[in-house]
């Protein structure tokens, strides 16, 4: 394992120093305030409507979903029906995880070769730059993935709390692709039907605040490999997430309550381009710390996957080859983070 340094540590030592392993060469620093003078600019889906809203509004809303897909990669959902307090006591928890000692995260710590547990993933050389992030990630499902070991004792109530979290993220993200198989003209089952028993998992991302925002980066340029990605952050949390819209990193300003919502690779492959995964990038902030839990859902490992043959014919010939899942998984988690790069695998 490429040995890195713990941001929050380095952060308590030093707070005013920048380790030049995380000074981002020019080309790649953030242009902070430059960015996006429009807020809320993602579309915004309002999920109660594709539940139980008249047929005017369900239309509407279908129609809006459609044009997120297309032309953003990316949505927040309001009213998703996930209970409120849920989402607070996943969010306090996995903030007091973070605040623990080192050596209590440290029995958790990415062991070689593995992407499950705590500290910094896609480090493969000494060169690389690192994010200015901690991170922790979990398997949920299928539940063979799960590592029993790296599943916190504290705080205590992490580890129910979520799986009550992502038992319930689980239910949005087969609605939120029932809808999108249905702006397809596909059946609504569509996606489950092919995924078999789909992957999911879990990356919570801490970002301590950082004396020189303008010289790092939180969380390297990158797309999702999976279908769908479920983005929550903290309330009161500062912007940090961007997106890579037309050129230009737009901000994403974070809204009580929602989710973030971000066609993965998958998806893009799947739809052979329509619907894309786009590339986004965390930075962050001089006074404030910023956190984010992010679910990753995706096909099984054995699913073959290519352009569905709906969705390619002479206008919008095959984009994609067919490959197998577990193969492209494997691909995406042994490189650095890099744009869409991974997104080669599949030409
Ligand atoms: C974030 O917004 O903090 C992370 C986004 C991501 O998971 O890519
Ligand atoms: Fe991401």
């Amino acid at each position: 394992l490429v040995p890195f340094d713990d941001v929050q540590e380095l952060r308590k030592a030093k707070p005013t120093t920048i380790p030049e392993r995380f000074v981002r060469d020019m080309t790649e620093r953030p242009t902070l305030g430059t960015a996006s003078p429009f807020p809320d600019t993602v579309p915004i889906i309002d999920l109660s409507r594709l539940v139980k809203g008249n047929n005017d509004e369900y239309e509407s809303e279908m129609l809006q979903l459609t044009r997120a897909c297309e032309e953003w990669g990316f949505f927040q959902v309001i009213n998703h029906g996930i209970d409120l307090s849920l989402l607070e006591s996943t969010e306090k928890l996995v903030k007091d995880f973070f605040m623990l000692p080192l050596e209590e995260k440290q029995k958790y710590a990415i062991v070689q070769g593995a992407v499950q547990g705590y500290g910094q993933a896609f480090v493969f050389s000494e060169d690389q730059k690192l994010d200015w992030c901690n991170m922790f990630a979990l398997g949920f499902r299928p539940h063979s993935r799960r590592i029993p070991k790296l599943w916190p004792s504290k705080p205590p109530k992490f580890s129910e709390t979520i799986e009550l979290y992502s038992v319930e993220v689980r239910k949005l993200c087969k609605h939120l692709l029932e809808c999108i198989a249905m702006t397809l003209n596909l059946r609504a089952d569509f996606f489950e039907e092919m995924f078999g028993v789909a992957v999911q998992g879990l990356r919570m991302n801490y970002y301590p605040p950082c004396a020189r925002p303008d010289l790092v980066l939180g969380l390297s340029p990158h797309s999702d490999g999976s279908a769908l990605t479920v983005l929550q952050q903290e309330r009161g949390s500062p912007v940090g997430l961007q997106i890579l819209k037309d050129n230009k990193w737009v901000s994403i300003q974070p809204i009580p309550n929602a989710f973030v919502i971000n066609v993965g690779d998958t998806l893009e492959v799947l739809t052979n381009g329509k619907y894309k995964s786009i590339e986004h990038r965390a930075v962050t902030h001089k006074e404030k710390d910023r956190l984010s839990i992010a679910t990753f859902y995706a096909p099984s490992y054995e699913t073959e996957l290519g352009p569905i043959p709906e969705l390619v014919d002479e206008n919008n010939p095959c984009k994609y080859r067919t490959y197998n899942h577990g193969e492209y998984s494997k691909h995406y988690l042994t490189n650095k983070l890099q744009g869409k790069k991974t997104l080669d695998f599949t030409k």
